[in-house]
């Protein structure tokens, strides 16, 4: 299903609030809610051994956080531009380290949390479109 541009401008929106004050701030608050799953957690070797409790602020959460940051951005930013190859890219690599498509899906809860937190749940409606074409790109790498 596509973004109309009402979509489009309800994510961009959404996304200046989600995605600051820098990538590594907003990443690490992604990536809190994201390890609290321990199955989730296990599937990062480099999270896997680290306790939850120590994850907070540590700086391979932040810089990996921010990684994952700008690849939505240039995801979101470039819906009508070749946004596309930025989710090819990390498909590839996920495919490349042995994490399957479905756990990718384990990512959407966690950005509608984060959405429904910072009082934008009105553009609950275009994450769906745009989650939905993140999945169908991604599933293009395997
Ligand atoms: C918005 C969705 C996601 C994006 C944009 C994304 C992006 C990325 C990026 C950019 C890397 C490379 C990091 C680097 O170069 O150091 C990466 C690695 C990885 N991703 Fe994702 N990711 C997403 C969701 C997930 C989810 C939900 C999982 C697992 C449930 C996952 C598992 C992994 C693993 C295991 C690696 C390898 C990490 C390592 O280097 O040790 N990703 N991802």
């Amino acid at each position: 299903m596509g973004l109309t541009s009402e979509d489009k401008s309800a994510v961009l929106d959404s996304w200046a609030k989600m995605s600051g004050p820098t990538f590594q701030d907003a990443g690490e608050k992604v990536f809190l809610l994201l390890l609290k799953t321990d199955s989730t957690k296990a599937l990062f070797p480099k999270f896997r051994d680290i306790p939850y409790d120590q994850l907070a602020g540590h700086p391979d959460v932040r810089d990996h956080g921010g990684k994952v940051m700008q690849v939505l951005d240039d995801f979101i930013k470039g819906l009508d531009n070749g946004g596309d190859g930025a989710v090819q890219k990390v498909g590839l690599l996920h495919k490349g380290v042995g994490v399957s498509h479905d756990n990718i899906n384990l990512m959407k809860p966690v950005l509608m949390t984060l959405l429904g937190e910072l009082g934008c749940s009105s553009a609950a409606g275009a994450w769906e479109n745009l989650w939905a074409r993140f999945m169908d790109v991604h599933r293009t790498c395997y």
